[in-house]
């Protein structure tokens, strides 16, 4: 069969920002970015220019060093919006303004409170303004799936003679069913005979769980372009996962007429990564990236895989970019060792300094646990990689103190500017003690909104990795620590949470308008 390529284009910067507690730095950003161009992922998606000025910095730094991916602005159908969309990709190699209007009577009537006429009008100002910046334009009719048919055809038409170059079918609500939604874009591709000339997309919630069914259901139908993000983080429910639609098509080629260019080897990287940036731990269960997704527990399962892997396995571990959760490193392996694991891995840093660091670090580790695992590693470079925040506030040492008969107590060292402190503070537990010291030394003024311990590698000498979410004055942080001691961890992972709020006056919140 004469495959066509699928267009993957990567929202987990914009749609999937918009997860509640899931906003990252400028800088996050860019690293995401750069591993889903690694990926190969066609087009990211790289932010809501409008939004904010740390919102349109980010995508102008994104569109300055990502030279291969298509990076896409986001607009709503107004020309303030497209305009600054048009300004953040300024330097990019090969620039995409995505606008949009909503096209459901629901929406028309109460939120925009706009005419089927003027949104008619709105979509072709909006369309041809985006293309005096680029000629890639790519116009999405929100709430499409619960549009009228014949307004969503006349709505298609009217940006594709305005000049766009995808058309974006959302189901914005997520209560599309495969079989319907599949039907109508084949509705669409026979009533609109103008969507020969464009690629037509679609970007799907998963409210019902049924983002990426929808979405391959669109494809056997005519969809080339399929929206997602890592891990299936976005809005709510979030959006179809980038993995599991990426895998469906390559692992089922039998079912599907179309390829893409994706280097599957990079999922389990972007998903890792991800999932330590904004402190989402990934379920067990998840599909391709979840810890037990290539794991074998019952007998006759195991014994049917050794006997021949394809009785259970329909996709190789090694495809996705999981090496088999063996021990890997130890205390007495040298530096050749690590550089080999760490580049088998994909995360070996460039810098010979920085290698340098991740080395002593990795000693100090080995130190503490006699296997060190390639979670461990993932730990290890998250941790000495540079980041844009400055560090104000340093951990130095904790002592905490717990027992079944006495106030647990925590004394923190830590320096603020340079300068070293030491506080003591009573808690209900040690790890509250701790955060109670800290604060009565920094007083910060932020709310702790959400605490998290994750064994990295499983085991009782396993590091715990701990996620601090603080908010103060709208802004949230995402703080994280990981260290064998789960109390020194949650340290580190405050300090870092403060560090985060310092600088940037917090994570962007959540966008406003989409
Ligand atoms: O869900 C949605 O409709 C969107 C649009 C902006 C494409 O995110
Ligand atoms: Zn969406």
């Amino acid at each position: 069969m004469n495959k066509e390529h699928l267009t993957i284009f990567d929202t987990t910067l914009r749609d999937g920002e918009q997860s509640p507690g899931a906003s990252m730095t400028g800088e996050e950003k860019l690293r995401i970015a750069m591993v889903l161009e690694k990926m190969k992922v066609d087009v990211i998606e790289a932010g809501f220019a409008i939004a904010n000025k740390s919102e349109l910095n980010a995508i102008d730094k994104i569109a300055q060093t990502i030279r291969e991916s298509v990076i896409c602005s986001l607009a709503r159908a107004r020309s303030d919006d497209i305009d600054i969309a048009g300004q953040s990709l300024r330097t990019a190699q090969r620039p995409r303004i995505h606008t949009f209007i909503a096209t459901s009577p629901l929406h028309m009537q109460y939120k925009l409170k706009m005419t089927p006429a003027q949104v008619l009008e709105a979509t072709n100002d909006a369309v041809r303004r985006a293309r005096r910046y680029t000629d890639d334009v790519e116009f999405s009719c929100e709430d499409a799936s619960r549009s009228d048919f014949d307004f969503l055809c006349r709505v298609i038409e009217t940006a594709i003679t305005a000049g766009a170059t995808t058309i974006n079918i959302p189901d914005t609500v997520g209560y599309g069913e495969p079989h319907e939604f599949g039907m109508l874009i084949q509705r669409i591709m026979e009533k609109v005979p103008a969507v020969t000339q464009i690629i037509l997309s679609v970007h799907c919630h998963n409210d019902l769980g049924l983002a990426v069914a929808n979405s391959l259901s669109a494809v056997r139908h005519g969809a080339r372009q399929i929206e997602c993000t890592i891990n299936g983080i976005g809005e709510r429910a979030g959006n179809a996962a980038l993995e599991e639609i990426v895998m469906a098509i390559h692992t089922r080629s039998d079912l599907f007429p179309v390829t893409t260019a994706i280097n599957t080897q990079q999922i389990v990287p972007a998903s890792r990564l991800l999932s330590n940036i904004i402190g989402f731990p990934v379920q067990p269960n998840k599909a391709i990236v979840g810890a037990n997704a290539f794991t074998h527990e019952a007998g006759i399962h195991q014994d049917g895989v050794l006997k021949k892997r394809d009785t259970y396995e329909i996709m190789r571990a090694e495809d996705v970019g999981l090496q088999s959760n063996k021990l890997v490193l130890g205390k007495h392996s040298g530096k050749s060792a690590l550089r080999d694991r760490l580049q088998q891995l994909g995360i070996l840093p460039d810098d010979d300094s920085l290698f340098d660091e991740a080395y002593q670090q990795f000693k100090i580790l080995a130190d503490k646990k006699h296997d060190i695992y390639d979670e461990d590693l993932y730990t290890v470079i998250g941790n000495i990689t540079p980041t844009a925040v400055a560090h104000k506030f340093h951990f130095i040492s904790l002592d905490a103190q717990s027992s079944t008969h006495q106030t647990p107590s925590a004394t923190i060292r830590l320096a603020i500017d340079g300068t070293e402190y030491s506080t003591q503070a009573p808690g209900s537990g040690p790890i509250d003690a701790t955060f109670s010291a800290i604060e009565k030394k920094v007083a910060s003024g932020s709310i702790l909104e959400h605490y998290l311990v994750n064994s990295i590698s499983g085991g009782t000498d396993s590091q715990g990795e701990v996620t601090v979410r603080l908010q103060r004055n709208g802004h949230i942080a995402n703080g994280t620590g990981a260290d064998t001691d789960i109390i020194i961890a949650s340290a580190k992972a405050y300090i870092n949470a403060l560090n985060i709020l310092e600088n940037c006056a917090g994570k962007s919140g959540h966008l406003g308008g989409v």
